[in-house]
């Protein structure tokens, strides 16, 4: 198959592995042969070292993603959608729940799945003209890839009912105000900014980003105690390794040098 007819396109760029859904002319709206590759693709960059930075994205200037296919939708039973919801459920959780840092690149609309699909990455970054809806209410549907639940998880009761039960679209400067964006950018430097958080999530030692992701991800999911008593286990699992300890030292190390370097300042001579 020609690489521009892939439901999904694959680019590295440095650390960072960039997956777009390539469905521009719908709006990027999901089908079964696009979710499979996602998570394909997904496991693909996982197994792969020199990725160390997972972003997803959508082809075109107007969407991300525009949620589920509608005209698949309209011709399905409900067992059918039910295994469609179970299966987008579990990509969006691996995405969640991976070792990796993940960005969703947001170029347009991230409505539905398509915000489903932003909410469960780490980051998201926003193209200024992007805009974020749960529209599934008026459809008299509502969301299934997560929306009810890893929204509350996200974005808290109060606003997750405000965005599934009234249906309305957000702008991203008001998602920001939300605390639910990362960063805005404008249209052509919305690839910039999502290289440049990449480079600095890359920076990090891949192990502490990983305790430190699955530490923050259980926060919602077990009482306060159970989760220190997590927090207490995965930090000392990285404490143990080899890159916590060179973390540590070189700390250390730049604080002895700068010491000496201002007990010591060396003298130019005119
Ligand atoms: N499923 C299937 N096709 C979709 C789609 C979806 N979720 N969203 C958009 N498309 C298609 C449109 O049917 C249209 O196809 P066509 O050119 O063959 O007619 C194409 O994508 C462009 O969409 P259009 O509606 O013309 O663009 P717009 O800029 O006027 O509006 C939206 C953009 C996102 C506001 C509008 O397309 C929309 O509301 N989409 C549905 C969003 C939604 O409800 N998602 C949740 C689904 S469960």
């Amino acid at each position: 198959m020609p690489t521009n007819t892939l439901p999904v396109l694959v680019t590295q760029h440095g650390p960072l592995r960039l997956l777009t859904l390539n469905r521009a002319d719908k709006l990027n709206a999901f089908t079964p042969e696009m979710l499979e590759a996602l998570a394909a693709a997904i496991d693909d960059a996982l197994a792969d070292d020199a990725t160390r930075v997972i972003a997803v994205t959508g082809s075109g200037h107007k969407a991300f993603a525009a949620g589920n296919d509608i005209e698949r939708l309209v011709s399905i039973d409900s067992v059918s959608a039910y295994r469609d919801m179970v299966g987008g459920q579990r990509v969006l959780l691996r995405l969640h729940d991976c070792a990796k840092p993940t960005i969703a690149m947001v170029n347009g609309y991230a409505f539905g799945g398509g915000f489903e699909l932003a909410l469960a990455c780490d980051f998201i970054v926003a193209s200024a003209n992007a805009s974020f809806a749960f529209p599934e209410i008026t459809l008299n549907t509502m969301p299934g890839w997560g929306g009810t639940q890893m929204a509350v998880a996200k974005m808290g009761l109060a606003l997750a009912k405000r965005f599934v039960m009234s249906g309305k679209r957000f702008s991203a400067q008001q998602c920001e105000a939300f605390g639910l964006i990362h960063e805005i950018a404008q249209p052509d430097a919305l690839f910039d900014a999502v290289q440049a958080l990449a480079q600095t999530l890359a920076s990090y030692d891949p192990f502490a980003i990983e305790m430190a992701k699955r530490a923050l991800n259980r926060a919602n999911e077990l009482p306060l105690s159970a989760g220190l008593d997590f927090e207490a286990a995965q930090y000392t699992v990285n404490f143990a390794s080899e890159g916590a300890r060179a973390g540590l030292r070189q700390f250390i190390d730049r604080q002895r040098a700068r010491r000496t370097h201002q007990s010591n300042p060396v003298t130019t001579t005119p």
